[in-house]
């Protein structure tokens, strides 16, 4: 096992009717400024139960925090916290506000253009307001991690920055609230969180077999609700706590604690969204399967248990194991409706060579837990990927 630090200060609160406990979790004397994201809030209702909960707190809303966050949105915000004196902040939604949160919180006390957080990576945030959230869509663990990833409309860009000051002081995952999510966005969240299991689990060995077979749970845990989350005919809350937790408990960073992480599917699926704005998780689908099958070598002796202990791969040479374990995840995120080629999103070989570009031109030259993802093997990805 390699060396390591484990330290996440989130409080969680979780399950039906927790909404209300904003009551005890908010400070009393805090002046809030909740942020959303489009209408789902207001529309489900949460945004009314949450300013019920804050009771005679003074606060306001900020709204209009799209789907992949932009900086300059991101920035208004900045503007409204600074000029009404907000001094916490609380994100009401999915990753997308979560993440904008941390940036804006980081950005509030921040000299100079706040482009250069994103530029850094975090490493330059020395404080940031304190904010809490609720989820309302299990995918991404921003919920309990200090990760935000924001994108630069106008300058085409999506950076990921972290920070020890970016953790929520507090989150409330309450499982119903996920009942209104649309099946694709149900879908994404699945595949989400099961990336992220696999960008720090399907590495090399290090004998760590707790972070292993937490890892393991987790993808066995979506491989069995997932696609029954798809054709309930009515939301069943135990699948949906499941979801919710196994989501946040793939990246809160207990199961990257002392081992190898790649995330080069998250850095190329990125670049993706960037240019061609599609979802996240989606992104991630057409890239890993790909990725595994060019990294196959590096990666035998994981992908081997891998495919053995989540998939129940026992026979055949270790190639054709392997092979089918790389399948079985295509296959699993094409049940889940989720197309896994660029030509299910109408892309061609003609992006190749951009994306390859933008990688370059964001550092994303020496990818994956061996740093031996180059420009060119990323390209060698995206065409097994048309
Ligand atoms: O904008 P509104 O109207 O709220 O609608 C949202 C949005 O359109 C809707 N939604 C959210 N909760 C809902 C709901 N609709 C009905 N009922 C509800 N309860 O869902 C849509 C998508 O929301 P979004 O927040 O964008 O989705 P997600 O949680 O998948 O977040 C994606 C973002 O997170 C980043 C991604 O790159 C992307 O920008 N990530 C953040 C990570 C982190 N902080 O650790 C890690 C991830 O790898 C990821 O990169
Ligand atoms: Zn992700």
């Amino acid at each position: 096992m390699l060396n390591f630090d484990f330290h996440n200060p989130t409080h969680i609160a979780f399950g039906k009717g927790r909404v209300a406990d904003l009551a005890k979790l908010v400070p009393a004397e805090a002046k809030v400024l909740i942020l959303v994201g489009g209408a789902s809030a207001e529309k489900t209702g949460t945004l009314a139960e949450v300013r019920t909960a804050l009771g005679g707190r003074t606060h306001a809303t900020f709204s209009g925090i799209e789907p992949n966050p932009s900086f300059e949105t991101s920035m208004k915000a900045v503007e409204q916290v600074r000029s009404g004196g907000f001094d916490f902040l609380l994100a009401v939604g999915g990753g997308s506000v979560i993440d904008a949160v941390k940036f804006i919180a980081a950005a509030v006390h921040f000299e100079g253009d706040a482009w250069a957080i994103l530029e850094k990576r975090g490493r330059n945030i020395a404080r940031a307001v304190p904010f809490g959230a609720v989820l309302t869509l299990p995918a991404t663990g921003s919920e309990m991690n200090n990760g935000g990833v924001i994108t630069h409309r106008g300058k085409g860009a999506k950076l990921a920055f972290s920070s020890v000051h970016t953790y929520p002081k507090f989150s409330v995952l309450d499982p119903t609230k996920t009942y209104t999510l649309p099946p694709q966005q149900l879908a994404n969240g699945v595949v989400d969180a099961f990336v992220h299991t696999v960008e720090q689990y399907l590495t090399y060995p290090v004998n760590a077999p707790v972070q292993d077979r937490f890892a393991e749970g987790i993808l066995q845990t979506l491989i069995e609700v997932g696609p029954r989350l798809l054709t309930a005919p009515e939301p069943v809350y135990d699948d949906r706590a499941n979801l919710m937790w196994a989501a946040t408990m793939a990246l809160n960073g207990l199961i990257g604690a002392g081992v190898p992480q790649d995330w080069a599917t998250h850095m190329i699926g990125h670049e993706l969204t960037a240019l061609h704005g599609i979802d996240h998780a989606r992104t991630l689908a057409i890239v890993l399967p790909a990725l595994l099958n060019e990294r196959r070598g590096p990666k035998r002796e994981k992908l081997l248990q891998y495919g053995e202990r989540v998939w129940g791969i026992t026979t055949g040479t270790d190639d054709e194991r392997i092979t089918a374990a790389i399948e079985r995840t295509r296959d699993f995120f094409e049940r889940m409706g989720i197309p896994t080629r660029l030509s299910g999103y109408g892309l061609g070989a003609d992006t190749i060579g951009t994306v390859v570009a933008q990688l370059e031109a964001h550092g994303m030259v020496q990818l994956g837990e061996q740093r031996e993802i180059t420009p060119a093997v990323s390209r060698r990805i995206l065409e097994a990927a048309l």
